[in-house]
C-alpha cells in the first residue's frame, strides 16, 4: 500500500501539526509502510496563471490537444496529480491560517482538483475519481470551533476537497493550542491517541 503524506508545516521543528505527523509517520515506520512525502514548504505548488488556466481549459474541459511547449507549463500540476492518483492512502498535514487552508495547500488541492483525472462530470453528474480511498487530514489551530462554526473553513474545506475527489476523508485536529494553552499538551497527546488507532485499525 502506497501512502502519501502531503505537508505544510513551516513553523518546522516547533510545528504542533508536526507532532501529529510524527505520530502518524512512527507508526507507518512500525508498519513499514511505503511512504511517500510532499513538502510543500520546499515544493510549493504553482498557481494558475493566465496561460496555465488557458492549457487547463483546452486539454481537461476542450479535450484538445496543446503544444508541449504549453503543456510544460502545467508540469508540476500533473505531477503532484499523478503522484496523488498512484496513492492508496493519502494523509494531509497543516495548521488553520486565518479560518481557513494556508494559501500552499489550497493551491495544492488547485492542482490536484483536475477534471478527467481526480473527478469528473458526466450525464450522472459529478463523480470522484478516487472512490474508494481513504484520506486522513491532521490538523491544529489556536482557537476552538464545533462543527458549523461560521469562521470554520479549514477543516470543512478539506473535507469538501478530499470528498468531492471521491475520497472517505477523516480529520484529527487538535483545537485551542492557543486559546486555551495549558491544555496543549492534553489535547496534542489525546489527538495523537487518535492517530494510532485510526491508523492500527486502517493498516
Ligand atoms: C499566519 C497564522 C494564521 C493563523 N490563523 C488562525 C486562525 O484563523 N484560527 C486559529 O484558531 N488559529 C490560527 N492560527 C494559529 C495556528 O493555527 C495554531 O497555532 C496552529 O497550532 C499552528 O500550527 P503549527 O504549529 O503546526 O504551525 C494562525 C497561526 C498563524 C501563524
Amino acid at each position: 500500500m502506497k501512502i502519501l503524506i502531503v505537508q505544510y508545516l513551516p513553523a518546522g521543528e516547533k510545528s504542533n501539526t508536526k507532532k501529529l505527523l510524527d505520530t502518524a509517520l512512527d507508526l507507518l515506520k512500525t508498519k513499514k509502510a511505503d511512504v511517500e512525502v510532499l513538502d510543500l514548504v520546499k515544493d510549493p505548488p504553482d498557481f494558475f496563471t493566465s496561460q496555465r488556466i488557458g492549457v487547463y481549459y483546452e486539454r481537461n474541459y476542450g479535450g484538445q490537444k496543446v503544444s508541449d511547449e504549453r503543456l510544460a507549463l502545467m508540469a508540476k500540476m500533473d505531477r503532484m496529480t499523478s503522484q496523488l492518483k498512484a496513492a492508496d492512502l493519502l494523509i494531509v498535514a497543516s495548521p488553520m491560517y486565518n479560518f481557513s487552508q494556508p494559501a500552499a495547500l489550497k493551491a495544492w488541492f488547485d492542482s490536484v482538483l483536475q477534471k478527467g483525472q481526480t473527478w469528473d462530470l458526466g450525464p450522472g453528474g459529478y463523480t470522484g475519481l478516487m472512490k474508494g480511498k481513504k484520506a486522513l487530514f491532521l490538523s491544529s489551530s489556536g482557537g476552538v470551533y464545533e462543527a458549523g462554526h461560521p469562521y470554520e473553513h479549514c477543516v470543512s474545506l478539506t473535507k469538501v476537497h478530499l470528498g468531492f475527489m471521491g475520497f472517505e476523508p477523516e480529520v484529527i485536529a487538535a483545537q485551542g493550542l492557543n486559546q486555551f494553552a495549558d491544555k496543549a499538551p492534553a489535547v496534542i497527546a489525546e489527538a495523537q491517541e487518535k492517530i494510532k488507532a485510526l491508523l492500527s485499525r486502517w493498516l
